[in-house]
């Protein structure tokens, strides 16, 4: 039996912990990777504090995290598309319901990537750049694409809207808010967002035609105004306070579609706390309160709104079609860059947990990577 090194998350909200783990063969539709970098998203800090209330499934001990990029060193028999000594990025999914948090997390030496989820890493990224993408772009395209949420047309498909369709991105300089803007333009829509002063060129960058600021007091009238009257295909919500801001948006420009990835109240104070129970209460009741009161204005204002899982791509037909086809041909037609850029904190797994508390402290457009 071979064994290698996995930052592991031994019980519920203990610090991550270096331990030796089984190296498992690829299952018939994996690819085994030899992991090289792995980036941090928020909801791997949520599950390590939260995970009791949240993530009830997930059995310990747990490798968390869902970016990956590295090179393959095995394939299932049913995989087609890599071979051994490739390098790819892909997303691990293994804190989801019903997988392997240990064989599919990606904070370790040896992690297994669905193949359907996985794309070559293109020779001009370095893998600190790809391992950026897989979990801010899968939600970004779930947002986007999936028909329960705006159903907008992929890229690649037949030609573009016209007269242009606009979609909103509010928070268009998070890791899902860059993805979501370039992957928007380049399925042909007009894209209006908003990020800080600071941010607002690298957004304007990725294809945004106005960038508008979220702190600002008239940041909704400055989006209507960006609008300037065209046919919105529907709104991303990401951040604080965005799925009302969007609500208001779409009311005022006749969209009825909204796409939530970020809860309406932040799980951030729980992680930390020497008991969940009882600081889970006024944070539940305030989020079930504000999703019962955002749920009800949309109702009257006749937009339809769902809560995005970035990961559910895994089961239906755009994961495939994003991961085999898309990504690919976005990256090589330089329509998707790595974005934000990564923010390489340490090397090694032993860096890992300073990474997710990097993450938790907060960051402005850029992705915390450890290379390993
Ligand atoms: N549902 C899912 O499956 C899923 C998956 C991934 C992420 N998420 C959620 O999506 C959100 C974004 O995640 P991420 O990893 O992309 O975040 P991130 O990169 O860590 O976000 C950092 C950025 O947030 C921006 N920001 C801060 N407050 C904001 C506000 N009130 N409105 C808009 N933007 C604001 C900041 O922009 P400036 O510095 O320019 O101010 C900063 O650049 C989080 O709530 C996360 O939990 C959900």
């Amino acid at each position: 039996m071979s064994t290698h090194v996995a930052a592991t998350l031994a019980t519920p909200r203990a610090p991550l912990t270096l331990t030796t783990v089984e190296t498992p063969a690829p299952a018939a539709d994996e690819v085994l990777v030899r992991v090289r970098a792995v980036a941090i998203n928020p909801v791997d800090w949520i599950i390590q504090g939260a995970s009791r209330i949240i993530y009830r499934w997930l059995r310990t001990p747990a490798v968390l995290g869902s970016d990956v990029a590295g090179e393959v060193v095995a394939v299932g028999e049913a995989v087609t598309r890599f071979r051994v000594g490739q390098r790819v990025f892909g997303l691990a999914t293994g804190t989801d319901r019903a997988r392997d948090p240990l064989r599919e997390g990606a904070f370790q030496e040896y992690s297994t990537l669905l193949e359907r989820l996985t794309a070559p890493t293109p020779d001009d990224l370095t893998d600190e750049q790809a391992a950026v993408f897989p979990l801010g772009l899968s939600t970004a395209a779930c947002a986007l694409f999936q028909p329960q949420h705006l159903g907008l047309r992929m890229p690649g498909g037949p030609a573009s809207v016209v007269p242009p369709e606009v979609v909103v991105v509010w928070g268009g300089s998070t890791s899902v808010g860059m993805n979501a803007v370039q992957l928007a333009r380049a399925a042909g829509y007009t894209v209006v967002s908003t990020a800080s002063a600071e941010n607002a060129e690298a957004v304007r960058a990725l294809g945004a035609e106005a960038v508008v600021d979220h702190r600002s007091a008239s940041a909704v009238a400055d989006l209507v105004a960006a609008v300037d009257g065209r046919p919105v295909a529907g709104a991303v919500a990401l951040g604080a306070g965005s799925t009302d801001a969007c609500l208001d948006v779409l009311s005022q420009t006749g969209g009825t579609r909204l796409a939530m990835a970020s809860t309406p109240v932040s799980l951030a104070s729980l992680v930390g706390r020497r008991h969940l129970f009882p600081a889970m209460l006024p944070v539940f009741t305030r989020i079930g309160l504000a999703t019962v009161r955002s749920t009800l204005r949309a109702r009257r204002r006749g937009i339809r709104t769902g809560f995005v899982w970035g990961s559910s791509l895994r089961d239906d037909e755009m994961g495939p079609r994003l991961w085999g086809e898309v990504v690919p041909q976005m990256l090589a037609d330089g329509s998707l860059r790595p974005a934000p850029a990564p923010l390489v904190v340490g090397e090694g797994l032993g860096a890992v947990q300073g990474g997710l508390d990097r993450q938790r402290a907060g960051v402005s457009a850029q992705k915390v990577v450890v290379r390993l």
